[in-house]
Formats: structure tokens, C-alpha cells, sequence
């Protein structure tokens, strides 16, 4: 946290590790991981195939190296992807697909709860011609801005994609949280896709580092790509024991993080003029657009850091978020409000 913040919903990225956790990291067994020899990262990757119903795994440093490597073991240069059009890999990822992959994105249009459709995936197939890219691979995301895609959908989508001879990469940074709200294991959520990067630095609390699940060939292809990408690490079981310590001890309390963004959500609801939709862990607030710049300075003088988005500001909620902190969150924007003066000005 910055130094007077009082509380931090920017993102679930913001946790630190706990007593506990930095105690199982200090413990950790590790070897060189580059030559396979870290037992802790080896009990990580084993654990996540399982748990995945997959038949492989591979430790990354970030989730955004997971979904680069994956993309790229599923394209070659000149081919395209289809993808969510506010999807991360497409959004947030610096483009590195394209960069550095020449795999091109081709965006594809999402509802409110950010779902693409089986039919939109079968209109942006390219036919066989000269003059197209080849459709290679369809990427999908889970949660989607914190909406949970649910398992039929991604069945439905997982087989027409494979209908139409395309792969399937579900960017999973944070499929625990869909799991929890869906109350199915993470395997019910990837049973027809080919590949999902799972981050363990978000919900999870460990500092760093996320697992790509799959077949064995393509996380074959994914470790070479690792290392060209300079993922390559060491002594890296000690970050795998923080996410092994997260796997044993915060997936079931990822309720308590939706919980907390419920609460909010109805706190919000409570105050006049407010546009509000929460899923899982995520908040978003739009308030009328001339209060947009005061309420986020009278939120950053409180001591409150939100993702001051216009219109719609983003407040994720995680583990260092308690329900002491959702109250001074609500309480600072009725605060606000309330404050209005007769002529609107704050
Ligand atoms: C949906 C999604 N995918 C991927 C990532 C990338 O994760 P990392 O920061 O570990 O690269 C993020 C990070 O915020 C994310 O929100």
C-alpha cells in the first residue's frame, strides 16, 4: 500500500503474502527449476495438472508469459486467433501475440456479461482462401471483468471450436473465483479446452507466478517458448510454495472475497444517482459523469484507492480487504454525496 492508504481495491494483484505464507516459502525444498530439479515447483505443476484434469503443466513468472507461450504453441507467424474484444490477452498484453508471435487477434463481440456466442465464433472463421489468415485458435477468458462464464457455455464453445478445427486457450486468471461462485472444480470449467493459464498472484495472495495447463505436446512447445521468452528460472520454489500454501488455504475463502464486493455493491445501491453491477470479486461503480473526477480525489484523500476508470470505476475486492474496509469504502462515498452541495459542487 501506498503510505497513508487506508484501504486498496485497485486490484487483487495488491495482497502480500502472509506470515504464514512467507513460512512455507522460507521452507520450501527447491532446485535449478531449468533443469527440472525443483521439487516444490514439480509438487505446483503436478498438483494444478491434476486438479485441471490435464495431462501437463508449466510453472511462468506471469499469467501474461503463460498466455503468450500458450498462444504461440497453438499459432504459427500469419495466423489469427479469435478472441473477446475487451479480453486481456487482447487489451492488456501489449500486443505481444502480434509482436512477437505474428499471431494476429481477431476481436469478437461480447455481452454484458463478457460471453461470446458459438455463432459468433462460427461468422469469424475464415474460409480457405489465399487471401485470409488461417483461424488457428480461440482464446476465451474465465472470469470475464469478474462475471463467471459458466460450464455449458464453455462446452458449447470448447465444441464448435473444435468443430471448425480450432484450439482452445482460456486465459484463467481467475478461474478459482469462477470455480468458487459456480461451486464446480476447476476441471469442469477446462474439460474441452486444450490449454488454461491459471494466475496464483491474484486470489490465490502468492506474490508471483502462474501455471499453464494442457497435453503434454503443446506444454512441450509452451517450455521452449518459455525459455526464448526469458522465463526461464531457478530456485523458484520458494514463490511455488506461496502458490501451493494459496492452493491449500485461500481458494474456499474466495467467498468471502465476493461476499465483500456484494456488500459493497449494496451499499452502493442505497445512494441515489449511482450505476452499479458487481460479479464475484469486482465492484463497478459509475457515478453521474460530472462527480466522476471529485469522487475519486475525495476517495484517494480518504485513503481509499479504487481504479478511478472514467466512466466506471473498478473496486476489486481480495484477501487483505476485510469487511471493516468495505464499510469505509461505502461510507466515504455516501460521504461524498451527501456533501453535494445545492448547486451540485462538492
Ligand atoms: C484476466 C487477466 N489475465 C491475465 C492477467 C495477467 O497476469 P500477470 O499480471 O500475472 O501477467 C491479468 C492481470 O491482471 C488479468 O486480469
Amino acid at each position: 500500500m501506498i503510505a497513508d492508504t487506508r484501504a486498496d481495491f485497485r486490484s487483487d494483484t495488491v495482497t502480500r503474502a502472509t506470515p504464514a505464507m512467507r513460512e512455507a516459502m522460507a521452507a520450501a525444498e527447491v532446485g535449478d527449476d531449468v533443469y527440472g530439479e525443483d521439487p516444490t515447483v514439480n509438487e505446483l505443476q503436478d498438483r494444478l495438472a491434476d486438479m485441471a484434469g490435464k495431462e501437463a503443466a508449466l510453472y511462468f513468472p506471469t499469467a501474461t508469459q503463460g498466455n503468450l507461450a500458450a498462444v504461440l504453441s497453438h499459432c504459427r507467424r500469419g495466423d489469427e486467433y479469435l478472441i473477446g474484444r475487451n479480453y486481456h490477452i487482447l487489451l492488456n498484453e501489449a500486443s505481444g501475440t502480434s509482436a512477437l508471435g505474428g499471431a494476429a487477434p481477431w476481436p469478437i463481440d461480447v455481452d454484458e456479461n463478457g460471453s461470446i456466442t458459438p455463432e459468433a465464433v462460427r461468422s469469424a472463421v475464415k474460409e480457405e482462401d489465399q487471401h485470409h489468415p488461417v483461424t488457428r485458435l480461440l482464446c476465451l477468458e474465465n472470469t470475464v471483468n469478474g462475471s463467471a462464464q459458466p460450464v455449458d457455455l464453455i462446452d458449447d464453445l470448447a465444441s464448435t471450436a473444435r468443430e471448425l478445427g480450432l484450439a482452445v486457450h482460456l486465459d484463467g486468471a481467475r478461474l478459482f473465483n469462477a470455480a468458487v461462485a459456480l461451486d464446480v472444480p476447476i476441471a469442469a470449467l477446462l474439460d474441452g479446452v486444450d490449454t488454461a493459464s491459471i494466475c496464483l498472484s491474484k486470489g490465490l495472495g502468492a506474490p508471483i507466478g502462474a501455471v499453464l495447463v494442457g497435453d503434454a505436446q503443446t506444454i512441450g512447445r509452451a517450455f521452449r517458448l518459455r525459455k526464448m521468452l526469458g522465463g526461464g528460472m531457478r530456485q523458484v520454489g520458494h514463490t511455488a510454495a506461496a502458490a501451493l500454501y494459496g492452493l491449500d488455504h485461500h481458494v474456499d475463502r474466495l467467498s468471502t472475497d465476493h461476499e465483500h464486493a456484494r456488500l459493497i455493491a449494496e451499499g452502493f445501491r442505497q445512494i441515489d444517482g449511482l450505476g452499479v453491477t458487481q460479479a464475484t470479486n469486482m465492484v463497478w461503480l459509475t457515478p453521474p459523469a460530472e462527480h466522476s473526477e471529485a469522487l475519486a480525489a475525495h476517495l484517494l484523500a480518504d485513503g481509499i484507492l479504487v481504479c478511478a476508470w472514467q466512466p466506471t470505476m473498478r473496486i476489486v475486492t481480495h484477501l487483505d480487504v476485510g469487511p471493516g474496509h468495505a464499510e469505509m469504502l461505502i461510507d466515504s462515498v455516501r460521504a461524498f454525496f451527501e456533501d453535494i452541495g445545492q448547486d451540485g459542487r462538492p
